[in-house]
């Protein structure tokens, strides 16, 4: 993408060690899960913790657009009252959900189990995403969906409260596509069955429980069936968002890639199918411990602290993709920066995120001066065991989690590093320059000086 004065550069310079305690923003899943289910149910649902980056705030925007009540308290509660099961109204304009993807796919659940017609857009990057592997399922539960081509926003939906529940096996390991059925699910009579041959992140099962949905799971040769009963009286319940370990992910690599860094990162959730990074960093030889590990309103979480130190390549296999998507531009990254080879498979997915990350992180990689092969579904990274080069411009393309990747290698580098358009960090991790800077990260706004 080519920048535009409005895009905000911001620049990495090379950076000796982080020291000190922060808690990163709410986890973005729990955030946007808590809103909807808090809008589906009767009652007042409040919710601390929640992150304010703009996806989540996307969500609570079309929210109120279907006619729920969505207000941040004074002291950061945010108090959601829901309409109940099957009661959301007709929206009277397009819903915008900017860059986000899971508002994208899940709303597609919520909006296709309702008698109404809605249509849903985004950002140029959210447009370019799939949205086939929602519109399948519920086509075949009997919602209508009028899409670009290749199944890419705008869309329209046309939904109905008497569909059909299915039997559905993913074809993709996709939490967003499971929760989307579930939640078509929800207002559908009947049982709809998802199974995973692959577990992804479980917080829709879990916080479905929470809000009083017959929910049962259960293990088979096929994999993980998850069973619901449609049609609950879904009551309003308290949530308490823990850290987000995808935005942990960042400080927590600067730190283990700089030595003498000692860094504290407080209430991380440790859902166990989001900890693919920090086993596969542990593996690498970082020293991470987890401290004070603790269950907060269904979820596991503790505080992580991180010493830098030398990090060697590593090998991950496809099976551990799913628990650790979203962190692999910054596990590349730690490659980068690592002695030895390095190997990465199963990465098909990382090519329909919020831009194709396995192809911008190789290009930006490269440009950074690291060696590397990309393959249609694997990356192998040279690593060269001491601080890699540095010193080039990387284009963001909307995607929050290449500008914050390269951010980071911008400290781990001999040269500082620009991102040409940091915007889209606001979309999951307000205040990420404020809060890397305060561990000690030398990020600024603008070129390289
Ligand atoms: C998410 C699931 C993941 C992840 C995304 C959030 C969710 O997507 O990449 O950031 O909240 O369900 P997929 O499930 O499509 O891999």
């Amino acid at each position: 993408m080519k920048a535009t004065p409005a895009m905000k550069a911001l620049t990495a310079a090379p950076t000796e060690a982080l020291n000190g305690q922060a808690r990163v923003p709410g986890d973005k899943s729990i955030s946007h899960r808590a809103l909807m289910f808090g809008a589906l149910s009767l009652g007042e649902t409040r919710v601390s913790g929640l992150l304010e980056g703009e996806d989540v705030l996307s969500t609570a925007a079309a929210l109120k657009k279907l006619g729920a009540e969505i207000e941040r308290g004074a002291d950061g509660t945010w108090s959601i009252w829901g309409r109940g099961l099957g009661a959301l109204k007709e929206p009277d304009d397009v819903l915008d959900l900017g860059n986000s993807g899971t508002s994208a796919r899940l709303l597609s659940g919520i909006l296709a189990s309702h008698p109404i017609v809605s249509v849903i857009t985004g950002d140029a990057s959210l447009r370019k995403r799939p949205m086939g592997r929602v519109t399948v399922p519920l086509g075949q539960m009997g919602a209508q969906f009028i899409s670009r081509s290749g199944g890419r926003l705008p869309m329209t939906v046309v939904g109905s409260d008497s569909l059909l529940p299915i039997s559905y096996e993913l074809p993709v390991a996709s939490a967003q596509v499971k929760s989307a059925i579930l939640l078509a699910g929800l207002n559908t009579a009947g049982e709809t069955e998802v199974i995973e041959p692959v577990a992804t992140r479980d917080h829709t099962e879990r916080m479905l429980k929470a809000f009083g949905a017959a929910i049962t799971i259960e293990e088979s040769t096929k994999g993980r069936h998850i069973r619901l009963l449609g049609q609950p009286e879904l009551r309003a319940c308290p949530v308490e968002v823990p850290a987000d370990p995808s935005s942990a992910a960042f400080p927590l690599v600067a730190a283990a890639l700089l030595e003498g860094s000692e860094v504290l990162l407080p209430d991380v959730a440790m859902n166990p199918a989001r900890t693919g990074l920090i086993v596969t960093l542990k593996e690498m030889g970082a020293d991470i411990a987890l401290e004070r590990e603790r269950d907060v309103a269904g979820e596991p979480l503790a505080d992580l602290r991180v010493r830098g130190g030398r990090l060697r390549g590593v090998s991950v296999p496809a099976g551990r993709a799913a628990s650790m998507i979203d962190e692999y531009p910054v596990l590349f990254v730690a490659a980068a920066c690592a002695q030895g080879r390095s190997h990465f498979a199963g990465l098909e997915e990382l090519r329909v995120k919020e831009s194709d990350r396995l192809a911008v992180m190789a290009e930006g990689l490269r440009a950074c001066g690291v060696s590397l092969t990309e393959e249609r579904n694997s990356l192998t990274v040279e690593g060269p065991g001491k601080r890699p080069k540095g010193g080039a411009r990387i284009a963001t393309h909307l995607d929050h989690r290449i500008a914050m990747s390269f951010l980071v290698l911008g400290l781990a580098a001999e040269k500082p590093v620009t991102v040409d358009d940091a915007g889209p960090i606001q979309t999951s991790f307000p205040g990420f320059v404020e809060l890397m800077g305060g561990l000690g990260a030398k990020i600024a706004q603008g070129e390289e000086a």
